[in-house]
């Protein structure tokens, strides 16, 4: 048996992305689990995000920003970023987590983060109580130390990675599971 609840936004997991925006001198950060990629050529993602606070108006502004992993280690310092603003605080200096600069664009990535997105920001529209701003990822970084003996993208360790995963609705964090299979390999047996 199943029951209904009618509209609702219960799409889990998600990941946690931490999006930078400003510059090196002035740098924010917001926690956002509403972030998915949307298409692979040219790579693009989009973010949604709250017409209120900070990130919105400073995207805008400045027309990119860093989209940066969160990892379990740094889950408290990902949920701050999330229950404070950047209208009355500097996160980086509270929170303690460190910028450095991009290769391209102007907003910083973060240190603690090991996989970190620049994005242009190439549309913007409002849905609702939010806006979504889609990004064209421009570049990529990578801790060295998550890849394996290919060095590509492919070969990102998961479990070295340990990234945070947020449930919305229920409101938990958790940390990743075993891998239990190859993606686009284990469905070729009912074939
Ligand atoms: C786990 C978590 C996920 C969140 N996801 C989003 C999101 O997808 N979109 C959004 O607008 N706000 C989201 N928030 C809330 C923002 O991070 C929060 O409003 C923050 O204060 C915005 O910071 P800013 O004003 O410095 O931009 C999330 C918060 C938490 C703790």
């Amino acid at each position: 048996m199943k029951t209904n609840f009618g509209p609702s936004k219960i799409l889990f997991p998600s990941p946690v992305a931490l999006v930078v925006t400003g510059t090196m001198n002035e740098a924010n950060i917001a926690t956002i689990a509403w972030a998915s990629l949307l298409t692979s050529k040219p790579p693009t993602l989009g973010i949604s995000v709250g017409q209120k606070g900070f990130t919105g108006e400073a995207i805008k502004n400045n027309n990119n920003f860093s989209v940066n992993i969160a990892t379990a280690d740094i889950m408290t310092e990902a949920d701050f970023c999330g229950i404070t603003t950047g209208k009355e605080i500097d996160k980086f200096e509270r929170s303690g987590l460190t910028k450095m600069p991009s290769n391209v664009i102007e907003s910083p990535i973060i240190r603690e983060c090991p996989l970190n997105l620049e994005c242009k920001l190439t549309d913007w529209r409002i849905i609702g109580q939010t806006i979504h701003f889609v990004g064209e990822i421009i570049e990529t970084h990578v801790d060295t130390k998550l890849l394996g003996d290919t060095a590509d993208l492919g070969s990102i360790d998961i479990a070295a990675l340990n990234p945070l995963i947020y449930f919305g609705g229920v409101r938990e964090y958790r940390n990743v599971g075993d891998k239990i299979g190859d993606a686009y390999q284990i469905g070729k047996k009912l074939r």
